[in-house]
């Protein structure tokens, strides 16, 4: 019997082999993913072959497109085949070796815009930044921002720069270094909003991830390898009053299993808890907290001096 020719063909068996892989996160849509690798083979919009029409496939660009099947039913994240993943409205280039964005964050970025949108021209830190998704999304949208990225990765840095320039984000810098340690001091006192996706799973539970995370990501994006679990989020919440404006707002994206834990740092360092946000798909979660040094707080109350964001 051959093997499937047709675009339709092609797109089913793909479908079935992805819904069969254990490498792989359950809730991705298998036949969108098939439809993307189709399209990327054939140099088109997965739109376009989504329907699954009956034109033939030549051979060559099917046997690529099943070996790309393949490679992702064995765990290989998506982006990594294609080269990019759209990512808030904007096609960022994607590489090797660094953690892979996800449209999960997306939900942080319109978390931010919705504190920044009021500011003429704000200040924004993303801490643990990456390969920049976060920092380039919110930079792309408020061209007055002024937005600074910061991680320990060189490559996800470099690719976020390339990124950067590709793209014409010019309002964006990315600073290598530990969290708000690679920061320029003038900063301290100054941000409008701190967005963060830091590591959070904890280090005895990454082999319980699918192969697409544990096996293509370091561990020191997924885990802190510390010997404390808990040690880089506690500093991003617990330095980050330092770095805030008074008013300023600190946004950390997690999963729903760590909320509870953040907002405990969140209260410890004295920050004001607007609790966690979700969307419809409920991926993630963005822990809210506020910067209202006491004697701000005291004059909210008096309604005297207070301002909102
Ligand atoms: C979950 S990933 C998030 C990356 C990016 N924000 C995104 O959403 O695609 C966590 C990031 O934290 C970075 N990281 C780990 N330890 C760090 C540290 N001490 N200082 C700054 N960044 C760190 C990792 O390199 C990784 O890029």
């Amino acid at each position: 019997m051959p093997g499937p020719r047709t675009i339709a063909e092609l797109l089913d068996a793909g479908t079935r082999v992805l819904a069969d892989s254990s490498h792989i996160f359950e809730d991705h849509d298998n036949r969108y993913e098939a439809a993307e690798l189709l399209a990327h083979v054939l140099g088109v919009e997965p739109e376009d072959v989504l329907e699954g029409d009956d034109e033939i496939v030549e051979p060559r660009r099917r046997e690529r497109y099943l070996a790309l099947v393949a490679r992702r039913a064995a765990g290989e994240p998506l982006p990594m085949l294609t080269g990019h993943i759209v990512f808030y409205g904007l096609d960022l280039a994607v590489r090797y070796g660094s953690f892979v964005p996800r449209p999960s964050s997306e939900l942080t970025v319109a978390r931010a815009l919705r504190k920044l949108y009021r500011r003429a021209e704000p200040v924004v830190v993303d801490v643990c930044t990456g390969s920049g998704p976060i920092a380039l999304a919110i930079a792309a949208e408020l061209p007055t921002a002024q937005v600074w990225g910061t991680d320990i990765d060189a490559a996800g840095l470099a690719q976020a720069r390339r990124n950067a320039r590709t793209l014409g984000i010019a309002n964006v810098a990315f600073r290598r270094g530990d969290m708000y340690r690679a920061l320029p001091a003038r900063l301290r006192g100054m941000v409008d909003v701190i967005t963060g996706h830091v590591p959070y799973v904890p280090p005895d539970e990454v082999d319980d991830l699918p192969t697409e995370v544990k096996a293509f990501e370091p561990l020191y994006t997924l885990a802190d390898g510390s010997g404390d679990p808990w040690g880089l989020m506690r500093r991003a919440v617990s330095e980050a009053p330092g770095w805030l404006r008074p008013g300023g707002w600190l946004l950390l994206e997690v999963s729903e299993d760590v909320v509870p834990t953040v907002r405990r740092f969140v209260r410890r360092a004295g920050l004001e808890d607007h609790g966690a946000h979700t969307d419809a798909d409920a991926l993630s979660y963005v822990v809210e907290a506020r910067h209202l040094p006491r004697r701000r707080r005291g004059a909210r109350r008096t309604g005297r001096g207070a301002t909102a964001v």
